[in-house]
């Protein structure tokens, strides 16, 4: 049996605001660890706390840059997250989530953010993120807030096929 699973809108739940995390014990790796996973099984590029019911300020991100030739994905943890700063200069393109199966919808985000956090052991760090592991980071760190993606979206729509394989740059195999 699965320990969690991915909730979804319109769950109140996904409309909190998570919890910061002060414990960094054997429990939150496995909540990590458990996070990674589900994430993948999914499959997603990032995955909030939130998302499968735990109240705490933590996401996981793996993301491979579709910029780059072969590129191979890049894990983060990212946890009490903060954007310090961001560009002014913002893209709007195509989101989905996994807790809105089935839809996507147009999001203006910054172009660039730096965030500050905590490591998966409380240690302090800094990103700096820009293009779609930028828009991935404020997407996932919504989910910390109670906020959704359809919230911001200028449209949200049920795409084709087609679409859907369009949207978000998976690495090729
Ligand atoms: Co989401």
């Amino acid at each position: 049996m699965e320990k969690y699973e991915i909730i979804t809108h319109p769950n109140p739940f996904l409309r909190r605001k998570a919890k910061k995390v002060s414990v960094f014990d054997k429990d939150f790796q496995d909540l990590i660890e458990d996070m990674f996973m589900i994430m993948r099984e999914a499959p997603g590029v990032g995955l909030a706390a939130p998302q499968i019911g735990v109240s705490q300020r933590v996401v996981v991100v793996e993301y491979a840059d579709a910029e780059v030739e072969n590129a191979k994905p890049k894990a983060y943890v990212l946890v009490n997250p903060e954007i310090v700063y961001h560009s002014d200069d913002t893209t709007s393109d195509l989101e989905g989530c996994l807790s809105v199966p089935g839809f996507v919808g147009m999001v203006e985000r910054w172009n660039e953010v730096t965030v500050k956090a905590q490591n998966r052991f409380g240690k302090s760090i800094k990103i700096k993120a820009d293009g779609w592991l930028a828009r991935i980071f404020q997407h996932e760190m919504d989910h910390l807030d109670g906020v959704l993606y359809i919230d911001k979206a200028t449209e949200v729509y049920e795409p084709s096929d087609k679409e859907i394989n369009d949207i978000e740059p998976e690495p090729e195999n």
